[in-house]
């Protein structure tokens, strides 16, 4: 049973972000020939406001991979928000997407690619084989802030295995919906829409990789990526893709849609490493959201024990 914990106010993106890393990332987007998206919204405009609303999922299977760590508030996790296709502040998310998805259309997700059982399905009938379970992560961004969120979902290998891929699925790629009308931000050429990510085959077995279709026992509201998302502990928080459409298997890495943005900065791992810098900010800390001094980050955000196998013999500073 989660108990709701202290609320976090409404701290603005700059007070929580180190003003010069979140400075950096703006100066990033508009150099990079981007219009930024904040200026659909007036920047002072407070936080929305969210309730913890009633547990619609009940009986969760409780995970064994679960932390200890103080929950990060309702509040925070669903009103501090990176969503670019709402929005390139930490606010706009949460107003802007209260409508999404919107209901009245089907969510329909592809799989597809190098496997025998490809499908176009209704996200009812995704996930209904599946045991949904409670799992408790760090989530760190590569901003240097981080969470601690009680997700709701399933192992992506679970998917992968019905999926059954063939000898040629080395990667699994992912794709945000691309809906302008519903997602404003698609309006302005701020990433290269869809948004879309991928992982190694192994790293996306791994047990720890998860489908996540809500948290603090409820379904995913629009900013946090319902209905469906990705969840990788290990990895900086933009591997974390929201609102998935497409799930392909292919052969050649697939190119991200930050790494397409900035190839220097934005690598294919993106494993939280506190030894590997950003090239314009130290990644040796982090903010905890609620938490007023900055804690030490840990190799792969803690969860060494469980991945750093597969990185054996890899240079983890080329391969970043
Ligand atoms: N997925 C999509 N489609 N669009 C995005 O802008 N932002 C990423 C990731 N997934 C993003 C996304 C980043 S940078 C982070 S840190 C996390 O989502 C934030 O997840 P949260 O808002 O639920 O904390």
């Amino acid at each position: 049973m989660l108990i709701r914990k202290k609320r976090l106010g409404e701290l603005p993106a700059s007070e929580i972000t180190d003003q010069q890393v979140y400075l950096d990332r703006r100066k990033f987007l508009n150099s990079s020939a981007t219009i930024a998206v904040a200026s659909l919204l007036p920047l002072s405009m407070a936080n929305a406001k969210t309730e913890l609303p009633e547990a619609t999922y009940l009986d969760l299977k409780q995970s064994p991979y679960s932390i200890a760590d103080e929950l990060t508030s309702y509040q925070s996790v669903t009103t501090y928000n990176n969503f670019y296709e709402f929005g390139t502040d930490k606010a706009s998310p949460a107003i802007m997407a209260t409508k999404f998805p919107d209901k009245s259309k089907p969510w329909r997700v592809t799989i597809e690619g190098e496997c025998d059982k490809p499908g176009e399905y209704d996200y009812d009938d995704l996930i209904r084989p599946f045991t949904l379970e409670e799992r408790i992560y760090r989530f760190r961004c590569v901003e240097g802030w981080s969470m601690v969120i009680p997700w709701v979902g399933f192992p992506l290998a679970d998917l992968i295995k019905r999926a059954q891929p063939n000898s040629r699925a080395k990667f699994v790629e992912f794709m945000t919906l691309y809906d302008p009308k519903q997602m404003p931000g698609q309006r302005r050429q701020v990433l290269n829409w869809p948004y879309t990510e991928g992982l190694r085959i192994d790293e996306a077995m791994n047990p720890l990789t998860l489908l996540s279709v809500g948290l603090y026992g409820s379904e995913l509201l629009g900013q946090n990526g319902a209905p469906i998302r990705l969840v990788v502990p290990w990895k900086y928080g933009f591997k974390s893709i929201k609102s998935i459409v497409n799930i392909r298997f292919v052969e050649e890495m697939p190119n991200s849609a930050w790494m397409k943005a900035g190839p220097r900065e934005y690598g294919f791992y993106s494993n939280v490493n506190p030894n590997v810098d950003h090239p314009r900010w130290s990644q040796s800390k982090e903010r905890r959201l609620g938490e007023f001094l900055k804690r030490k980050t840990e190799i792969f955000n803690g969860y060494e024990e469980q991945v750093a196998d597969l990185y054996t013999g890899m240079d983890l500073t080329k391969n970043f």
